[in-house]
């Protein structure tokens, strides 16, 4: 059963009709550009062939229901009272996406209600975007059922800020955009300042490879406020700089930046400075020489990520040690951090054997059991059936 069929089942059930259509999106794995987007620079996410699907149905009133099978709890609204605090949990990102258009100028004065039915193969928690999954999937969904005709980075920014005011996490623009924009076997380059999505072959199979995701099941309760902290911090940076954004200082101006800023907030820059950097050397080797030339870039962006943003934990580190020692062309977490999920890219012989030596290491440590599974580039949100 996939989550389509669940999500149309589920319909039937919860609702006792068929539903109209159902609509997906995935969920993203970011190959490089960590916290970068927030700074109007480079990201390297691709879309996972895991997704979270919604059936809807029309109704003849003004009543939004939505249900899922991720948690057992339905909500109802009536869109006239549909605010961004309407309801509290999981079903405010999908009732925040019916909210949102109407901040980006959409009316929505004339539009009927609608029962949604949700379901989903996104690990939750993982840092690999469910809630992103689940806001542009419904975006997509609402967009065409209410002839909202949004292009796919305004759905973006309905998705965003739905999930902005449901989780409370001033997060950027990439989770979204790589739910919307990926393709099969593609990763999707994003310039956050132009909002321009470029894909960019990943050939991962043809190589022979494999990217294997370690969710270390670690869930840090501050990783909100640790974000909203570090986005703080280079927007503090950059007011110190001069500049609009990071992503205006260069390598070269590192210097220039070390001399102005204290050590901690210097160290926060040049992650910011060096992971574009990395971000767009990453895209240059994929083109270039394909897949096994970007281990280094994605090395590296691990230990800026560990040493100088400071947004790894110790189980990340210790599944990105052990793929790299383990022979992984390279290995880095991925997502915001302070938890989730790690990624590791390599030949597919050394799949299990990685998976295992993980797994072997966290127990030595005493760490949670992680699940570990490989994920496919797959293609962005759409309409099912
Ligand atoms: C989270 C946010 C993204 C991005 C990453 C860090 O996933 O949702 O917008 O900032 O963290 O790269």
């Amino acid at each position: 059963m996939s989550e389509i069929d669940d999500a149309s089942g589920g319909f039937a059930e919860r609702y006792g009709s068929r539903a109209e259509g159902v609509w997906s999106a995935p969920g993203r794995v970011n190959l490089i550009g960590e916290h970068t987007d927030y700074n109007d620079g480079f990201v390297l996410p691709f879309a996972i062939d895991r997704r979270t699907a919604v059936a809807l149905g029309d109704r003849d009133d003004r009543v939004i229901r939505v249900a899922s099978t991720i948690e057992s709890d339905a909500a109802e609204v009536a869109l006239d009272a549909l605010t961004p605090d309407a309801v509290d949990g999981w079903a405010a990102y999908p009732l925040g996406v019916a909210w949102a258009p109407g901040e980006f100028g959409a009316g929505l004065s004339g539009v009927g209600g609608v029962d949604l039915a949700i379901a989903s193969t996104v690990p939750i928690g993982a840092g690999l975007s469910s809630s992103a999954a689940i806001v542009c999937a419904v975006a997509l969904a609402l967009d065409e059922h209410w002839r909202l005709g949004f292009d796919r980075p305004t759905l973006a920014k309905v998705g965003r800020l739905a999930e902005n005011r449901a989780a409370g996490a001033p997060t950027g623009i990439m989770d979204q955009m790589a739910a919307l924009s990926g393709e099969a076997e593609h990763a999707v380059f994003l310039d956050c300042r132009r909002l321009e999505a470029d894909l960019v072959p990943l050939g991962f199979e043809a190589a022979g490879l494999s990217l294997l995701v370690i969710d270390t099941r670690v869930a840090h309760e501050h990783a909100a406020n640790g974000y909203a902290e570090r986005r703080a911090s280079c927007e503090a940076g950059a007011r110190t700089l001069g500049v609009e954004s990071l992503r205006e200082v260069r390598v070269d101006d590192l210097p220039r930046a070390q001399a102005l800023l204290d050590d901690e907030s210097f160290r926060r820059v040049r992650h910011v400075v060096t992971e574009n950097r990395r971000v767009l050397d990453t895209v240059r080797a994929l083109r270039e020489h394909g897949p096994s030339a970007i281990g280094p870039f994605l090395d590296a962006s691990h230990a800026s990520l560990r040493d100088d943003f400071e947004v790894s934990v110790p189980e990340l580190d210790l599944a990105v040690a052990t793929a790299q020692a383990n022979g992984a062309i390279g290995a880095r977490m991925t997502g915001g951090g302070f938890g989730g999920a790690a990624i590791a890219l390599m030949i597919d012989p050394l799949v299990p054997v990685v998976a295992r030596e993980v797994a072997a290491a966290f127990a030595e440590q005493g760490y949670r059991e992680p699940t570990v599974f490989t994920v496919r580039p797959s293609e962005g949100a759409r309409r099912d059936l």
